[in-house]
């Protein structure tokens, strides 16, 4: 019996596996954020064969102050979407089903890609680039969530399967969450349930955009390693309270210390932070990091230290991977 082989159905989407790639920017937009010919034959690519359940899109910017980097491909305007369903159709087409991350960088953005002075839940350096953004009003918390919302819609519009809030490795949302960023004194900071208080807000606004049966995802940066920073027990009340906001699956990765963490390179690294989780939920919870063997992917399941495996560099490197792992298991 192999537990990776095994379908799973949550909110109107059957996965046919437990195998996800995990969203990994690529750089290969165009310049305005478009999507090229490159970024379509690189995902028909990693699609082909549609060994791969679930395909997750690379961070999207939905606004253009949110942009993190040159090449990073666009949900901003309406003007978009006809071409992103050509990414939808062609992964459909393989077989696969697939969401698109959507993120705001905040005070990870620069001036020099954005055209904007970067901003943030407050005025102090973002421990991963030292980077002082500018404090945000509650009327532009308003605006954004607005944007997350708009762009959760053209995801939808696009044909994809799903939507996922980007709240990991540093980027807006997950300075909201960290007490290392986040030193507001209004109902936006505080404790944990102000620290998520955006978070709680967006998912609502995407919920009314994208309606009742359109599954949303939420990337959860669920500890820093970091003195003073996020940690495990933060992340179960915020899980609690994502889980009672009605978003479907957990994705769960790193904070301010990105996609790894310190000091740990062992298969499913963070599935500590998911075993946790999952202890106090009962959505789907993806864990990627470090899992390169098949072996290792059903050792974590069968351990119910996830109920989705996350895949990346190791599909990055090798499209014929998730071919060659399920293919040994059958
Ligand atoms: C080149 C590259 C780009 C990435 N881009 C994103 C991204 O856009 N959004 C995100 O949430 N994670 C991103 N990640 C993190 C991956 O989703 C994944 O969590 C990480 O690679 C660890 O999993 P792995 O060991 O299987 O590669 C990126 C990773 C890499 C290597």
């Amino acid at each position: 019996m192999s537990y990776l082989l095994e379908p799973l159905s949550t909110n109107n989407i059957t996965l046919k596996n437990r195998l996800v790639m995990p969203p990994m920017a690529t750089r290969k937009s165009k310049k305005d954020g478009r999507i090229s010919k490159n970024i379509l034959d690189y995902y028909d690519e990693k699609s082909r064969g549609g060994y791969i359940s679930l395909i997750i899109i690379e961070h999207s910017f939905i606004t253009k102050r949110g942009k993190a980097s040159e090449g990073q491909l666009s949900v901003a305007d309406d003007n978009l979407v006809e071409d992103l369903k050509k990414l939808s159709n062609i992964i459909h087409g393989n077989g696969s089903k697939t969401v698109m991350q959507i993120n705001h960088a905040g005070s990870a953005a620069s001036k020099s890609v954005t055209g904007y002075e970067p901003v943030g839940p407050s005025a102090v350096a973002n421990p991963r680039i030292s980077n002082v953004p500018k404090e945000l009003t509650e009327k532009e918390i308003r605006d954004i969530i607005e944007e997350f919302k708009s762009a959760a819609h053209r995801v939808k519009e696009a044909g994809f399967d799903g939507v996922e809030i980007h709240s990991a490795h540093g980027y807006l949302l997950n300075q909201f969450f960290s007490p290392l960023t986040n030193k507001r004194t209004d109902e936006y900071g505080g404790d944990v349930l102000g620290r998520i208080k955006i978070h709680l807000e967006i998912i609502k606004a995407v919920r009314d955009a994208v309606g009742e049966d359109f599954p949303i995802l939420l990337r959860l940066g669920a500890s820093d390693y970091m003195k003073g920073g996020t940690t495990i027990e933060d992340s179960k009340i915020a899980a609690i309270e994502f889980e009672k906001a009605r978003v479907d699956i957990l994705d769960i990765s790193g904070g301010f210390c990105g996609y790894t963490p310190p000091d740990v390179n062992k298969q499913g690294y963070f599935a500590p932070l998911t075993q946790g989780i999952k202890k106090v939920v009962s959505i789907p919870v993806i864990l990627t990091g470090g899992i390169t063997e098949v072996d290792s992917a059903e050792k974590l399941l069968s351990e119910s230290k996830a109920d989705l495996i996350g895949v990346g560099r190791a599909i990055y490197k090798d499209s014929k991977w998730a071919e060659k792992a399920i293919k040994s298991l059958k």
